[in-house]
């Protein structure tokens, strides 16, 4: 378990990185979501990689570092608002946040009166995300309820006891999560989200086509990334093999729609090779928390 870690260090560090890339994002004047909190998120913590929380002015120099890092924020903002739009669409009562970081669509969205909302993630990541919450006087639009678990364990037992109802339809997203996980506890997660969906739920999934490329390689490239901005990726992800998500969900009775990254960049009109920041940066440069498109190439949106 030596990934793990507080919000500066381990696999923790790249919610802070998620939430600088929303941060950027709500900066944007093409900004595709509004997360006033994320910045604060930032500011409150001692971040050993300084990162950018404002879009540059089109004058602006920029390092290398930055430049990498702005790349990444701008498919943060895309994929966030991607999944805002599949959790409002679909407005079941009951929401579950997988990995939910620094995430607080409890707090930007507008939900339907009765909605349920659990945030699933580490303590040390919600103790550090309560804290600042409670400083920035923030309060919840939905009934919010957190659960300090690890996802690599058996985590079905602490969501129901949390009050999580199995006869109800759920939605559940899993943004910026699969990497992180070995493959074993990848395939409990899927388990366990299906023993606990009733029929009428929904499961939202960003999936990360790099993992098969790692073993073959890809990770060199993450080793290159990580030590140009900071973020070691290639210590933080887990390239063991796992099957296929959506044909998983497929044979266990969901019907499942796959939206590659760039029709859905294509659909919200975001350039993803912003030709505004430097082009000594990849184009498809791993964002802070994960990566840009080359990395996570689709969203499963599956439901049963
Ligand atoms: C890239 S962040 C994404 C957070 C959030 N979903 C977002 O998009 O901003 C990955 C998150 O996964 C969490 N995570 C990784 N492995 C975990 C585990 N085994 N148990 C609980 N949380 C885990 C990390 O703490 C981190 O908050």
């Amino acid at each position: 378990m030596t990934q793990q870690g507080d919000i500066g260090s381990g696999v923790g560090f790249t919610a802070l990185a998620a939430a600088a890339g929303r941060a950027v994002e709500t900066s944007r004047p093409d900004r595709l979501i509004d997360d006033p909190l994320a910045s604060a998120f930032v500011a409150a913590s001692d971040s050993p990689v300084p990162l950018p929380v404002r879009w540059p002015a089109p004058d602006a120099v920029l390092s290398d570092r930055e430049a990498l890092l702005l790349h990444g924020s701008g498919y943060v903002g895309l994929r966030s608002r991607f999944c805002d739009d599949q959790l409002r669409r679909d407005g079941v009562g009951q929401v579950v946040v997988l990995a939910a970081g620094l995430d607080t669509r409890a707090f930007r969205l507008d939900w339907p009166a009765g909605t349920r909302l659990f945030e699933i993630e580490q303590p040390s990541v919600l103790h550090f995300k309560d804290t600042v919450l409670r400083a920035q006087g923030a309060v919840p639009r939905c009934a919010r309820t957190t659960v300090g678990v690890d996802l690599r364990g058996d985590w079905a037992d602490a969501l129901t006891t949390a009050g999580f109802d199995v006869h109800r339809p759920a939605i559940w997203l899993a943004e910026g999560l699969l990497q992180y996980l070995p493959a074993d506890a990848e395939r409990a997660l899927f388990e366990q989200v299906d023993a606990l969906s009733a029929p009428g739920s929904h499961l939202v999934v960003e999936r990360s086509a790099n993992l098969a490329r790692l073993a073959a390689g890809e990770h060199d490239r993450l080793r290159e990334i990580g030590e140009r901005t900071g973020i070691a990726m290639d210590r933080l992800v887990d390239p063991g093999a796992r099957p296929d998500p959506g044909l998983w969900l497929a044979e266990h009775g969901w019907t499942v729609t796959e939206h590659p990254v760039t029709e859905i960049a294509e659909h919200y009109r975001r350039d993803l090779a912003d030709p505004r920041l430097p082009r000594s940066a990849p184009t498809s440069a791993p964002g802070p928390s994960a990566p840009g498109p080359s990395v996570s190439t689709s969203f499963l949106c599956a439901r049963r």
